[in-house]
């Protein structure tokens, strides 16, 4: 069908800003709001009680994606999770157990390495479940199971509102993983679908921080290089936040695990390198507090994407700070999701780049 920008003047920014509208449209799919449970439409050729172990793999954004699900599969469904890049596990040849699981998450549904990934998992006896936005792509028809994102049709190379799509179903597969192992009670169940629930308003909300971002954009389009820190799911959406960046301004970023500062980035850090913190007033807030002290002893210019909770404990002078609504921490990604991808491209735009069709890369990558 149709696919036109809007009003926007990127394919990038019209799919940011549809974020609130598609990842509501995913929850209604995989939520009983009334009841407060995740309800799981396919029936699933497996049973998560039986699993020892859940082996993921994706490509990209995907990869991220699976990185941040890895966190909610192990907290809260005691599920131990393997995960690689599908141009790894594709030919590391890993033991795959018979009956074990493989969690393959893709937008298109064609990346040749996933689907390689696929068919070694399935030639090993595995189950395989699929997350795709594409439902007739090759990795959808050659899964056991499919658990479909309803992002709709994306157009910009960068994935953003696939990826906050995938990260709500990854998050429901982790509540249904946890309800068949007898790990996650009823009321904690209801309490996550709860705060999912709150996901569409509150992107809305980051949505609106664009004007901030915009001025912000100019600071970092002098940069040379960008650091992102983050702990926890924060980690990966560190990760997310930095191939986002470079992808389509082609400034040099690295996502990096905020306590693995003191091993290597910190040798990096001076004035010139604004050091972007993705830091929610959560459990381990207090451990990345300590990690800015470090960037900021430095002359490190910090950039706190958080809450106004953490920025009032954090007490410490920023170049910015972007005040995010208050979240439950466990939906956390979903909702920094947007503030991330508005970081990107608004630089990229400021910079003058071909946001929707950076340089080099490809939507889908469908050969090696
Ligand atoms: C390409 C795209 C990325 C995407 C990755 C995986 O590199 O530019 O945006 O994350 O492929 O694609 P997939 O369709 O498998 O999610």
């Amino acid at each position: 069908f149709l696919v036109d920008k809007g009003n926007h003047r990127h394919f990038m920014a019209k799919e940011i800003h549809e974020q609130p509208e598609v990842v509501g449209r995913t929850l209604a799919n995989y939520v009983d709001m009334a009841r407060g449970q995740v309800v799981l439409r396919e029936e699933l050729p497996f049973d998560f009680a039986r699993l020892s172990r859940l082996s993921i793999t994706a490509c990209g954004t995907a990869y991220y994606a699976g990185l941040v699900a890895k966190y909610w599969f192990e907290t809260l469904a005691r599920l131990p999770v393997e995960i690689d890049v599908a141009s790894e596990t594709r030919y590391r040849e890993p033991p795959l157990e018979r009956d074990g699981l493989t969690l393959v998450i893709s937008q298109s549904g064609e990346t040749a390495d996933t689907l390689a990934s696929l068919r070694y998992a399935k030639a090993q006896g595995q189950h395989t479940l699929a997350v795709v936005n594409v439902p007739t792509s090759t990795i959808a028809r050659e899964s056991s199971a499919v658990m479909p994102t309803f992002a709709g049709p994306e157009i910009g190379v960068a994935s953003t509102k696939a990826f906050s799509c995938q990260l709500t179903v990854l998050l429901c597969l982790a509540l249904a993983a946890g309800r068949a192992r007898g790990t996650l009670s009823a009321e904690r169940e209801r309490a996550v679908v709860d705060a999912l629930i709150t996901a569409p308003g509150l992107m809305a909300e980051a949505v609106k921080m664009e004007a901030e971002v915009e001025g912000l954009a100019r600071e970092i389009a002098k940069a040379r290089d960008v650091l992102y820190l983050g702990r926890g799911t924060s980690y990966p959406m560190a990760l997310e936040g930095a191939l986002k960046l470079k992808e389509i301004s082609y400034i040099h970023a690295e996502g990096y695990a905020a306590g693995e500062l003191k091993h290597g980035p910190i040798a990096l850090i001076d004035e010139s390198v604004p050091v972007i913190v993705i830091a929610p007033h959560d459990a381990i807030f207090e451990k990345t507090v300590s990690n800015m002290q470090e960037v900021a002893a430095r002359g490190g210019k910090i950039i706190l994407v958080g809450d106004a909770k953490g920025a009032a404990a954090a007490g410490l002078d920023t170049l910015a700070t972007l005040t995010m609504p208050d979240v439950d921490p466990v939906i956390a990604p979903i909702v920094y999701a947007v503030p991330i991808q508005l970081i990107a491209y608004h630089t990229a735009v400021f910079m003058g780049k071909d946001v929707d069709q950076p340089r080099n890369l490809a939507k889908s990558v469908t050969v090696e």
